[in-house]
């Protein structure tokens, strides 16, 4: 049964990337499987009063149950309400690969989506997300476009290097798809090993000469981060010392997104953060505590650390904190 997001309490994006494009801030767009992803996001962006896109992929929703995820959204906006203070949420289908998938959770009650074509040729890319374009804003669902390949695993999408996207091109995708925003490839990279560095290197930095490159060629429209974790080194270390193995995890310096945040630049992703803290909280917790087997035991200190760690990006990265 087909359902509207408006019956969901949810919004659009558009109105937030109006805002966050004039007050200079970015929108946190956080991943989440689980309920308890869910509460913590929740939480602290109503304790922040920040607006917020819950963030799915299509391997959460295959994870989560699609009608569970419905129903799970409108949980969440209840529990924003119940918590006393309204904030814009969004759910946003990440890196959607097929226009049936991106259908399927228009139908299902997203209020935005993303159409990820950016492994494909130009033409191909254009295709595609304008054909997603035509069904959601139908809707009036918002859509997100990919130009340019970042590094890592993209879901299924898989790419060995990646390349930046190419200024010249994102007025005629954007003007011949009709999306509502687009993520680019200034040298960010999805999951916990963004960079190979050596002890005492520091990151390359990002790209902002691109950035600001598109930003010449589309003033005013919404920009979108993905690869956008910071990997938390204390995270990593607690996981490390309590059993984990994860050598050389690094990701993007917090002033860099700080700075982007202040740019076009829209709507960060993040999700690798937010998997570090809840696995360090939860080793931590069971290592000291082995008799324990009770999930509400070491899921609830989890959960309290990304509400810590949410409302610190919101706060003091992303800027969007006090924005609702
Ligand atoms: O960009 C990818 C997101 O981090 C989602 O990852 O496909 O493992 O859920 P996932
Ligand atoms: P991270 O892996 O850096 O958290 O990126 C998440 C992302 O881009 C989701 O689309
Ligand atoms: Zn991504």
């Amino acid at each position: 049964m087909t359902v509207s997001y408006r019956e969901l309490g949810l919004v659009n994006t558009k109105e937030m990337f109006r805002k966050a494009m004039d007050g200079k801030y970015a929108v946190p767009a956080y991943n989440f499987n689980n309920l308890e992803q869910l509460q913590a996001i929740i939480q602290a962006c109503v304790e922040t009063k920040s607006p917020v896109i819950l963030q799915v992929s299509k391997g959460a929703r295959d994870y989560a149950n699609a009608t569970m995820l419905r129903y799970m959204a409108l949980g969440a906006t209840k529990l924003a309400e119940e918590l006393g203070y309204k904030i814009p949420i969004a759910l946003h289908l990440d890196h959607g690969d097929t226009f049936e998938v991106c259908k399927s959770c228009v139908d299902y009650g997203f209020s935005s989506v993303m159409i990820d074509g950016s492994h494909l040729p130009f033409e191909e890319n254009i295709a595609l997300t304008k054909k997603v374009v035509e069904y959601a804003h139908q809707f009036d669902v918002t859509v997100e476009g990919e130009l340019g390949v970042l590094a890592g695993i993209e879901d299924e999408v898989s790419a060995e290097k990646s390349h930046y996207t190419d200024p010249d091109q994102v007025e005629e995708f954007v003007s011949k798809t009709g999306v509502d925003s687009l993520a680019i490839s200034i040298g960010t990279s999805h999951g916990a090993y963004k960079f190979k560095v050596k002890p005492g290197e520091s990151v390359p930095p990002l790209r902002f000469d691109i950035l600001e490159e598109v930003e010449k060629r589309l003033p005013g429209f919404p920009i979108v981060l993905h690869g956008a974790s910071s990997v938390v080194p204390a995270y990593v270390e607690l996981i490390n010392n309590y059993g984990g193995k994860l050598d050389g995890a690094v990701g993007i310096p917090e002033e860099q997104l700080r700075k982007a945040a202040t740019s076009a630049v829209c709507k960060i992703n993040i999700d690798s953060d937010g998997r570090l803290a809840f696995t360090a909280k939860i080793r931590e917790f069971l290592a000291k505590n082995p008799q324990e087997f009770d999930p509400r035991k070491y899921l609830k200190p989890a959960r309290e650390e990304l509400v810590k760690l949410y409302k610190h990006k919101n706060i003091n990265v992303l800027g969007s904190a006090e924005r609702a």
